[in-house]
């Protein structure tokens, strides 16, 4: 009912009687009070003016699921939507939600993590409120082999809808380090619940720095506010990120790796250039070629032989 109201208030600029709204929604006056001053503990602010009514001015910076699933324009992912005000990280909720049996397309978010991780061992910081963070559960039929593909049409979604919210052209490091001039703006964290040859269900995990500050971020670090110099709507870059990443899900789906490895390498400024790719077991240095279909990385070493390496991280070398 509490959103029934929101929703009214949002659709409508101005004052909107307190009478003919309780009464729409079979309410009693009471009710309907008691409603509006829950939404103000919230964080909504919401004036109230005799005999013009109720005014909606301004909305918490909070990822509420009712907020994120405000005209958000997807099918299925961010569908459902778990909100967690502080959790350890989104992605144990995800991985314990999927055994759950939780949908294909739900989301986790969280406005602090006390235990964010990203990939090979790394802490991910999480200013509360400042940046997203983010699982999306996903039910793919695919080969273990397609894995890394998940990875990177994650990294097109977020590179596409930050486009689109900011005009900003970013560039992305392989495997999912999504980059404006060299210094990291998010990172994409694949998890899966597997057996030997099935895989059960994947969880894509996202981090954002929007709002985050020059002291809340790794150094190699960049928020979008540092950029541009001005605050970031959360909110509107999450249903952004949500909507991008079910139209390059449904097209991998459909369509298969290749339409996603093509953007994907023409977000990337490594090819032709030198690389040393560090390995879980060895370290090699050599020319980045290309992406297979399966998106692993082509290098090819000093020796002539060409490398497929699909888990490890590659720095560029002068
Ligand atoms: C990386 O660049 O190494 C990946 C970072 C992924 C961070 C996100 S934040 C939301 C989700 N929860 C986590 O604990 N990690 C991912």
């Amino acid at each position: 009912m509490r959103v029934e109201i929101l929703n009214y208030l949002r659709e409508k600029e101005n004052y909107i009687s307190g009478e003919e709204l309780a009464h729409k929604l079979h309410l009693t006056r009471q009710a309907f009070w008691k409603h509006i001053q829950e939404l103000r503990n919230l964080g909504y602010e919401i004036i109230a003016v005799p005999h013009l009514g109720y005014k909606l001015t301004k909305i918490p910076d909070k990822l509420y699921p009712w907020q994120v699933k405000f005209k958000l324009n997807s099918k299925f992912i961010g569908k459902e939507i778990f909100y967690f005000e502080k959790t350890t990280s989104t992605m144990d909720e995800a991985l314990g939600l999927g055994k759950d049996n939780a949908a294909e397309g739900a989301v986790v978010c969280a406005e602090y993590q006390t235990k964010a991780r990203g990939r090979l061992g790394r802490k991910w910081l999480s200013a509360k409120s400042k940046g997203l963070y983010f699982s999306i559960i996903l039910k793919p039929k695919i080969p273990p082999s397609k894995i890394p593909c998940i990875t990177l049409l994650s990294a097109v979604a977020v590179v596409r809808a930050v486009k689109k919210l900011t005009g900003l052209s970013l560039s992305i490091k392989w495997p999912n380090d999504v980059l404006i001039e060299d210094r990291k703006l998010a990172g994409i964290l694949t998890e899966l619940n597997a057996e030997q040859d099935r895989i059960n269900f994947i969880v894509v995990g996202v981090g954002v720095n929007v709002n985050n500050t020059k002291s809340e971020l790794p150094p190699k670090a960049v928020s979008l506010n540092a950029v541009l110099g001005r605050k970031v709507n959360r909110l509107e870059l999450l249903q952004r990120i949500l909507e991008e990443f079910e139209v390059v899900y449904v097209d991998f789906k459909h369509k298969g790796s290749s339409p996603i490895i093509d953007e994907w390498r023409k977000l990337s400024y490594i090819w032709g250039s030198k690389v040393k790719a560090l390995l879980p077991d060895k370290t090699i240095k050599g020319e980045a070629l290309d992406l297979d279909s399966d998106g692993a990385l082509m290098v090819r070493t000093d020796s002539g032989m060409v490398e497929k390496i699909v888990a490890g991280d590659i720095v560029r070398i002068k």
